[in-house]
């Protein structure tokens, strides 16, 4: 292993131009390989993955829709590490499926009785996967198939409830019929982790893949304002798992995803609080594949897309920052009940650490003032308003209030935001950068913008120019606090996502050129402290999921070294919305990044760039390149064997045979020259 210390830092590699190839394109001198990619074998020597969509058994292989990853490092002999740069295992998120391309005809059609067989696939293809990686001679890396440590954990894998809500009548099932136990997680998003050596992983989009509609009658109207408020209100499911009629008689696996609720239904077929067992933050024991995860109820459920952890500091209480991804939805942090022991960093028992700082403490939304102040809310039973004799939501106590944490956050009246996804601290400064990762029209009027989320617009779309009002680019906020206890914080926008073609006075705020113009910013990540510990401005990683951008170019990710909250200061923009109306509005700008902002990857066709990590020496990159291709043959019909992208088989010339169906993979990205990626 090599030490490298770096400073002063300066972003030296020239800037990826946009693109639309069916590859990964990093910066001359950097090197790109392919590692663990949807349905390569990982457990039980499942065999090579034949990618016709006949290939079985994805319990034991790697799952679809690769998302959040994170690096534990492993020594020589197999044991927790942190300092390793050269041994370790990624444990990643598999947050969805591009159904079409898993079956040899597509996907059979929605609506009618989903095959056992295609059904038991998708939902293996979820989850999490935890592979053993290493690097080789002349930097080559691979991962193990058959590595010990190797796991597979999927929405059947059973996981225990921890916290305030553990044992509450409010996840009783005819699975968990005292409410502390459960199957999987689904639809993990972003991530976080933990000092003693955890991942934390986040259930985001979980509320469509329950078929709920139509038992109205037999739901209080509690029930009703939180299965609305979620969005539990589907009358299929995503995938119709629901439909499935086993082979062997039992149905459990299936039915749980019929929450309907039977009027007089029984312990044993009503699923009617199904749903109640996701929207939470999940912690995972990565060295320990004996131990079942714990979720972990005091964070709240809400559609989680991230955790991050703000700076540990001996004796304070430590704080982790989640973004709720929906429109209108907020920003929140949990700050635990437990002051931070350092010692705790290396105990073995990881998971009874986890019970000492996630279990206890309070969970707060925020609120963001025009005058670039802004405030922590407690969501506390009995505090704020949050009680039984909320108009909004009677609540019934603490565990009613985490379950339905959105609707204590409304009694608040917290900020509604334009999209909150990935949070990611400064490991300098400590302040917290949340991506906002577009708005529309509808949710983000001309006249419903406010200070933090400050824009409407009109971005053209495509050849035709299709109108996108609202704030289609999307921004990155940034909040500054004194300590993870504190209940106030002051805040600007770092950067706002836009076209370097689009107005420079009111809509391309932050200055964007050609070498780092985005749109939709999602994942976010500053560089590990061990090897940014040198970085005055340590580098920021952005992530693109666009919708708005990719007529022009694929997905990207760009890094940064961002300066700090109050480095620019207050504008006040003028608005425009359709018909030519316009509204002004105040907003707090951070300084414009010019050159310190640079293009690093551009993606292949149809994909989202989302998930990165380093080594801790930062010499090794690790990055998802989720969903290639998933806008062809899609759902329902369309032909799976003529896909738009053929990635990652297309890595090397671009092309690859036109039936090649594409794959969500990790790339790993070295610098030629053997320094750190990014400088
Ligand atoms: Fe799963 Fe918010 O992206
Ligand atoms: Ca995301
Ligand atoms: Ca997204
Ligand atoms: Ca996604």
């Amino acid at each position: 292993q090599t030490t490298i210390t770096v400073s002063p830092a300066a972003i030296g590699f020239a800037a990826v131009a946009k693109n639309k190839n069916d590859v990964v394109t990093v910066p001359a001198g950097y090197t790109v390989q392919i590692g663990a990619r949807l349905g390569d074998p990982i457990t039980g020597g499942a065999a090579a993955y034949k990618n016709d969509g006949t290939d079985a058994g994805f319990a034991n292989r790697i799952g679809d829709h690769g998302d959040a990853l994170y690096w534990f490092g492993l020594s020589s002999t197999g044991t927790r590490d942190e300092t390793s740069s050269i041994r370790g295992l990624i444990v990643q998120n598999h947050e969805n499926i591009n159904q079409q391309y898993l079956h040899a005809a597509g996907a059979s059609q929605p609506g009618g009785v989903r095959p056992e067989t295609e059904a038991l696939k998708e939902i293996e293809c979820h989850g999490v996967s935890v592979v053993e990686y290493s690097e080789g001679a002349n930097r080559a890396w691979t991962f193990s198939s058959t590595s010990t440590f190797n796991r597979r954990i999927t929405p059947n894998t059973p996981v225990v409830f921890n916290g305030p809500v553990a044992g509450s009548d409010l996840i009783k099932t005819p699975y968990s019929t005292t409410g502390v136990a459960g199957r999987g997680t689904i639809n993990n998003c972003a991530n976080g982790y933990t000092p003693w050596g955890t991942l934390l992983t986040c259930e985001e989009n979980w509320a469509g893949y329950f078929r709920r509609s139509g038992d109205n009658a037999a739901r209080t109207a509690k029930e009703l304002t939180s299965l609305s408020r979620y969005g539990v209100t589907s009358s299929s499911g995503s995938y119709g798992w629901s439909t499935v009629v086993p082979a062997d008689g039992t149905n459990t696996t299936f039915r749980r995803w019929d929450a309907r609720a039977t009027t007089g239904g029984t312990a044993t077929t009503d699923w009617r609080n199904e749903p109640n067992q996701f929207g939470w933050v999940v912690e995972i024991d990565p060295y320990d594949k004996s131990k079942a995860p714990r979720k972990r109820t005091a964070l709240g459920r809400l559609g989680h897309e991230g955790c991050w952890p703000g700076k540990f500091v001996a004796g304070t209480k430590p704080a982790w920052y989640m973004g709720d991804d929906s429109r209108r939805e907020y920003m929140y942090k949990f700050v635990s009940n437990t002051a931070w022991a350092a010692a705790d960093a290396t105990a073995t028992d990881r998971l009874a650490i986890g019970d000492k700082y996630l279990d206890a403490g309070t969970l707060y939304v925020a609120k963001f003032a025009a005058d670039g102040t802004g405030s922590w809310v407690a969501l506390v039973f009995g505090q704020n308003g949050i009680t039984a004799a909320s108009a909004i939501y009677p609540f019934a106590d603490q565990a009613d209030v985490l379950v339905n944490a959105r609707l204590a956050a409304d009694v608040v009246g917290a900020t509604p935001m334009d999209r909150p996804e990935w949070t990611a601290v400064n490991p300098v400064t400590g302040e917290v950068y949340l991506t906002l990762t577009n708005n529309n029209a509808t949710l983000r009027p001309l006249n419903g913008t406010d200070a933090a989320n400050p824009r409407h617009y009109n971005d053209p779309f495509g050849t035709a120019g299709t109108a996108q009002f609202g704030n289609p680019n999307g921004h990155i906020i940034r909040i500054k606090e004194t300590s993870t206890e504190s209940l106030t914080f002051t805040w600007d926008i770092y950067a706002f996502g836009a076209g370097a073609d689009l107005d420079a006075t009111n809509i391309n705020l932050s200055g964007l050129t050609a070498d780092n113009d985005f749109s939709s910013p999602d994942g976010l990540w500053f560089g590990r402290s061990s090897n940014a510990s040198g970085l005055v401005k340590p580098l920021l990683w952005i992530q693109t999921d666009d919708g708005a951008y990719t007529d022009v170019t694929n997905c990207m990710m760009l890094v940064g070294q961002p300066g700090g909250v109050g480095d620019g200061g207050a504008r006040t923009i003028t608005n425009t919305g359709a018909g030519g109306a316009t509204a002004t509005q105040a907003t707090r700008i951070g300084a414009a990044p010019g050159a310190n902002l640079k293009r690093f990857l551009v993606g292949p066709v149809e994909c989202e760039i989302t998930g990165v990590d380093s080594t801790p020496d930062g010499r090794t990159l690790f990055v998802g390149i989720q969903h290639p291709g998933e806008g062809a043959a899609t759902f329902p019909g369309g032909n799976p064997n003529a896909p738009t992208s053929h990635w990652p088989d297309s890595q090397a010339t671009g092309t690859a045979g036109a039936t090649v169906r594409p794959r969500s993979a990790i790339v790993i990205i070295t610098k030629n020259d053997g320094g750190i990626v990014g400088l």
